[in-house]
């Protein structure tokens, strides 16, 4: 095994003496010192040479010790820092602690003490590196499914598809059926790891959303059409409402169209054969919410501002959700003990995903329970004023 290094501490103090008191001291403990004498020579060398922890006076000619300590979180050095005055009070240890210090010291120091705190702020360091690398680690593992599984996984849909279209030679309903069941199920996964993928870039600040003013009511007929030949053989009835006039929302549509089939995809796993799913858009006016709707009303200031809302609804008459998993399931890999028979697994991330992405259009997204049996999915998104579309002519029935 590799022996350690010895760690390196930067003492910044304007005083040579305390300087020199403490240099003897920690190099009597094994540590490496150097000193700086303000804070313009102590950003110099934190700079270049990786220290491991700073020792920090907090009154020093020029800039002062908090400041430099500003500075440093400022460009993204995670250093840890020991703050040392000999004047302190409450409000300077908490404005060191709100800047980013690891713990305060008052002098005159007790040497012992000081070794502990010191000690302490290293082994909190550490773990932050480590967890920082994890996180690294985790990031990287996410976008490497991306591409070294997603591509490979479009490429044996679209071979299969070429099958299922008979263009290799003459396919029977039959096989024709496994087919299509089979590339149904690639796409699950795809959808999968977009969902995941998705859930990293929100996590990350880095999902890159292309917001315009978009109809609704296209978008969710787009989604049933996409899902109609999969309802169809499993004799389920999907219908979409979607004939007043809504106004448009402001969102990614290739994101929301991942929510609706998200939440299409989710009812249709857990209806039972010849079950029905009703799709319905509307739109709804603050003055009329109700209960749910003030319950669940998003934190946003788009929908603090809106008056009127497009509500779009999933209504299934599945095996439904408990009323103690209502709000769970938007959580994270979490799963309600629902299992259907149509569950093809499934990693319990789609309903963050539509959270994050709703609330990232700035609108909401609940669950209920249906009157009778099954679930129903809704979500309010704040409506552009004054963008009314036209007349839906979007047939009832489409599978
Ligand atoms: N339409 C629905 N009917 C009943 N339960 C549902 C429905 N949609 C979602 N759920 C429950 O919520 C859980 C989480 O859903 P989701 O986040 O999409 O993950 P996954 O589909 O991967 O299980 C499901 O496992 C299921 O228990
Ligand atoms: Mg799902």
């Amino acid at each position: 095994m590799s022996k350690q290094l010895p760690e390196k501490i930067l003492i910044v103090d304007d005083e040579p003496d305390i300087a020199q008191i403490l240099k003897l001291h920690l190099e009597e403990f094994g540590y490496i010192t150097n000193w700086a004498a303000d804070g313009e020579a102590a950003l110099k060398q934190l700079s270049s040479n990786g220290h491991d922890l700073v020792l920090l006076d907090v009154r020093m000619p020029g800039i002062s010790g908090v400041e430099v300590l500003q500075r440093l979180r400022a460009s993204g050095l995670d250093t840890a820092v020991i703050m040392m005055t000999a004047h302190g009070n409450e409000n300077l240890v908490v404005e060191c602690m709100k800047a980013g210090a690891a713990d305060y010291v008052a002098k005159p120091f007790d040497i012992d003490d000081m070794m502990i705190r010191m000690k302490r702020a290293l082994e909190n360091q550490q773990i932050v590196k480590q967890k920082k690398i994890l996180e690294q680690e985790k990031e990287d593992f996410i976008f490497m499914l991306s591409h070294d599984m997603k591509n490979p996984i479009t490429a044996v849909i679209g071979s299969i598809d070429i099958m299922r279209e008979g263009r290799l030679g003459e396919v029977n309903p039959e096989q024709a059926e496994y087919l299509q069941s089979a590339i149904e199920s690639c796409q699950e996964v795809v959808t999968m790891i977009d969902n995941l993928l998705d859930m990293q870039r929100f996590d990350t600040g880095r999902m890159q959303s292309r917001i315009s003013p978009v109809n609704p009511c296209t978008l969710l007929e787009t989604a049933v059409r996409h899902f109609s030949a999969a309802a169809e053989r499993e004799n389920i009835a999907l219908t979409l409402n979607a004939k007043t006039r809504v106004p448009e929302i402001a969102v990614d549509s290739s994101i929301l169209a991942r929510v609706f089939a998200n939440l299409i995809g989710n009812a249709l796993k857990f209806v039972p054969d010849g079950g029905a799913i009703n799709i319905s858009c509307d739109c709804i006016e603050r003055s009329t919410f109700g209960k749910a709707e003030i319950q669940a009303a998003g934190s946003s200031s788009e929908f603090a501002s809106a008056a009127s809302f497009v509500r779009i609804s999933v209504t299934d008459n599945g095996t439904g959700v408990s009323s103690e998993d209502l709000t769970n399931i938007f959580k994270r890999y979490v799963q309600a003990g629902n299992a259907s028979r149509r569950s093809r697994g499934g990693a319990g991330l789609g309903l963050a995903f539509c959270k994050k992405a709703v609330e990232s259009f700035g609108g909401c997204i609940w669950a209920e329970n249906n009157e009778d049996e099954g679930s129903r999915f809704i979500i309010l998104l704040p409506g552009q004023s004054g963008s009314f579309t036209s007349e839906n002519s979007i047939p009832e029935k489409l599978a």
